[in-house]
């Protein structure tokens, strides 16, 4: 299998969620929480995944595990397609991915031990002999930069961080080839958040690891990740190497999220409002394009025409009508007040 063999696939995947508000349950209305994404993750490579609250992202991500059912649309890892939701195939996806999720402390069992959540997990998946299980539990303790001697403890006596390395060692435990890590950091502080980083940079470097990175700081998505996608309302709206996405956006709400982070450039003066306009909500999709209410750069076919498709040169994906040189000229519309959420 080639180095650049795609791992994983997602082909057109919509995800719907009954948007309540009808009768005993009967309502027909659905929210498209993932509206026809189409994604290519390569062996070895870092995706990162962007946009803000409510865009889609952990539907997505868990999608992409097969930890969602979707509406329409396929997921193929490795050749396989598993959104067809057939045993031998979500086997194969729970053998060689993993999840690392937000809220670390939520998402480890609080009655066991760090070594008993560990060995839990090589056991299941007959990782190692049992008389070797005890040095591989220190192993991979050692490969998430925690001391083998906190094996003893349970999570409500381990920090924030400590137990978001423990989370992180449950996924590698598994020995994954992909691993999905959504908002992994977000919770805890800067230093850890750098350790995590770089974790995760000496992971790729040793192991080949191909991981898929939700966030929503767009500096750490930088500084990670060899890709970039970013989601709208679910809807992919750019995505292409992530230099090429950062130093010269294409889309317009890629260049107000990039504006709008001062970490790049912590100099740099934050625009008015890189965006008005209310917050995105899946439940009140606009007509034309979706990101047309709150765009600065929009034209009457903007507002009336079909949802722009993505359009690809270079590698580099945008769904926007508007020639990419227009998001260099000033702003054709008065600044608005409101400015941009992109928090989690
Ligand atoms: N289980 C669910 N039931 C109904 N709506 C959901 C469910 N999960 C997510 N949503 C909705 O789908 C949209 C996308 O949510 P989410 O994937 O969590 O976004 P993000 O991770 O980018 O913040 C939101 O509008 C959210 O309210
Ligand atoms: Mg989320």
């Amino acid at each position: 299998m080639s180095a650049n063999a795609p791992l994983l696939e997602a082909d057109d995947v919509t995800v719907s969620f009954p948007a309540g508000g009808g009768f005993f349950g009967l309502a027909k209305r659905k929210v498209r929480a993932v509206n026809g994404v189409s994604l290519t993750v390569r062996r070895g490579e870092t995706l990162g995944i962007v946009g803000e609250s409510g865009s889609g992202k952990s539907t997505l991500g868990r999608a992409l595990l097969g930890l969602e059912p979707i509406s329409s649309g396929h997921v193929t890892f490795d050749g396989i397609r598993i959104s067809d939701g057939r045993r031998p195939a979500l086997v194969t996806l729970r053998r060689r991915t993993a999840m690392v999720f937000q809220d670390p402390a939520n998402s480890l069992n609080p009655r066991l031990t760090v070594n008993e959540t560990l060995a839990e997990v090589l056991r299941v998946h007959a990782k190692v002999s049992r008389a070797g299980e005890a040095a591989r539990v220190a192993e991979l303790l050692s490969l998430v930069g925690l001391d083998p001697a906190l094996g003893d403890r349970r999570p409500r006596s381990l920090s924030g961080g400590q137990c978001q390395r423990v989370g992180i060692a449950r996924a590698l435990a598994v020995e994954p080839d992909l691993v999905i890590a959504d908002e992994c950091i977000a919770a805890l502080d800067v230093s850890i958040q750098g350790q995590i980083i770089n974790l995760f940079l000496d992971l790729q470097e040793r192991i080949g690891l191909t991981l898929v990175f939700i966030a929503h700081d767009l500096a750490i998505v930088r500084r990670l990740c060899d890709r970039v996608a970013v989601l709208y309302l679910g809807r992919v709206v750019e995505e292409g190497p992530t230099e090429a996405v950062f130093s010269a956006p294409r889309h317009p709400y890629t260049a107000a999220l990039i504006a709008a982070i001062p970490e790049i450039d912590p100099d740099m003066v934050l625009p008015d409002a890189p965006m008005g306009g209310e917050p995105p909500s899946p439940m009140a999709m606009p007509k034309g394009c979706p990101f047309h209410p709150r765009c600065a750069f929009a034209e009457n076919p903007c507002r009336t025409g079909a949802p722009p498709v993505l359009a690809r040169r270079d590698n580099h994906g945008w769904a926007c009508i508007l020639a990419p040189g227009t998001l260099r000229s000033p702003s054709p519309t008065p600044a608005r007040s409101q400015p941009l959420e992109i928090s989690a």
